[in-house]
């Protein structure tokens, strides 16, 4: 054993564990509206014949059709043109083949179409109008994802000159109006260009289902569906389908799922990161905590979740800037079980709708 693999197993000791409760297994972000998701999924493995790619649709396709949250799916998330796009990715822990879609428009169905990457090409990823194509190809239909509450929201946004939103060093100034807006000449060694670059503390609007499933037969699969973050850019992609940032999934060893501020997450692809600590020995709880504590060090004021589980469905979570929760099933429960995980970094309590 190396000194590290070690030190990792000392530490795995000293930290509570969450113990498998057998195969099959479900596990995914969020507790609340999300454990819909959970209980579709693990019911769906009770047919020996779904595969765990098969639960991770079930379970992530029942979030974007009842928006669990607001988060996922339409109706959410709208962008500065008050249009809703989707981000969506789904991984074979067996082939390590992922499928994904990002910014997906007027198609509701994100996660299926991922699956379509998936299973009916050798890409990994489709984005934007094209990937609307490739969905009406293979028979998606199209679809409006703006509701009537998010039209109504999106006109508040606007009367209130376009706040919050994601622009910096343009003018008019972002902070009191709306664009269009100009790019202002930046000096990068100043230190008012490092001020920009620090993400606002207000920007946490959004979240994700991200899921794990092990087939009873251990097979394991993962995915991600959201609808990203609300005023961003049009044009904007976040982790979501990112593989190793929204989620990840490695058969022989376990797999991880992110939600949180994916701006910034998906610069560090914590769910790649934390299962390779599980790789190195690490429990899964620490493993997580790992993950989260590398983008603390840079960005200690975003909001961060992540669920790791390993190939025997002991799990943990770790989050930063909000009270992260998760959900889980397996084994023989009569119902989805809801893990509370205490922020790492206490600065930023307030979870948004
Ligand atoms: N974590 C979802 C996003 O930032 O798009």
């Amino acid at each position: 054993m190396t000194r590290t693999a070690a030190i990792a197993g000392l530490l795995a000791l000293s930290l509570p564990a969450q113990a498998s409760s057998g195969l099959p297994f479900i596990i995914n972000t969020w507790g609340g509206p999300f454990t819909a998701a959970t209980d579709a999924a693990y019911l769906s493995l009770q047919n020996p014949a779904t595969s765990a790619l098969d639960a991770v649709q079930v379970g992530c396709s029942t979030c974007e059709r009842n928006q669990c949250d607001g988060s996922v799916g339409f109706g959410g998330s709208p962008d500065e043109n008050c249009e809703t796009t989707l981000d969506a990715m789904i991984m074979d822990g067996t082939t390590m083949k992922s499928g994904a879609v990002a910014g997906l428009r007027r198609i509701k169905d994100a996660i299926a179409v991922a699956r379509y990457v998936l299973e009916y090409t050798t890409h990994t990823l489709l984005a934007g109008d094209l990937a609307t194509q490739f969905a009406v190809s293979n028979g998606f239909p199209l679809s409006n994802l703006t509701t009537a509450e998010q039209a109504a929201r999106c006109t508040a946004w606007r009367e209130d000159n376009c706040q919050p939103n994601y622009r910096i060093n343009v003018t008019p100034d972002p902070k009191s109006s709306c664009g269009p807006y100009t790019g202002t000449a930046l000096n990068s060694t100043s230190p008012a260009y490092k001020r920009a670059i620090t993400p606002d503390a207000s920007q946490t609007s959004h979240d994700t289902i991200s899921m794990i499933a092990i087939h009873a037969s251990g097979i394991m699969a993962a995915g991600t569906s959201t609808n990203g973050a609300t005023w961003k850019v049009p044009g904007r992609v976040g982790d979501g389908p990112i593989t190793g940032s929204g989620s990840y999934v490695d058969g022989d060893i376990g797999g991880c799922g992110a939600t949180g501020d994916g701006d910034i997450m998906m610069r560090f692809l914590p769910c790649y990161q934390a299962v390779e600590n599980l790789r190195q020995g690490m429990s899964p709880k620490l493993a997580a905590e790992d993950a989260v504590k590398r983008i603390l060090r840079k960005y200690p004021e975003g909001s961060y979740g992540i669920v790791v589980v390993d190939k025997y469905g002991e799990h943990g979570g770790a989050g930063s800037g909000w009270t992260f929760t998760y959900a889980f099933r397996g084994g023989s429960m009569n119902a989805t079980e809801v893990v509370s995980v205490p922020p790492l970094n206490e600065t930023r309590l307030v979870m948004q709708a």
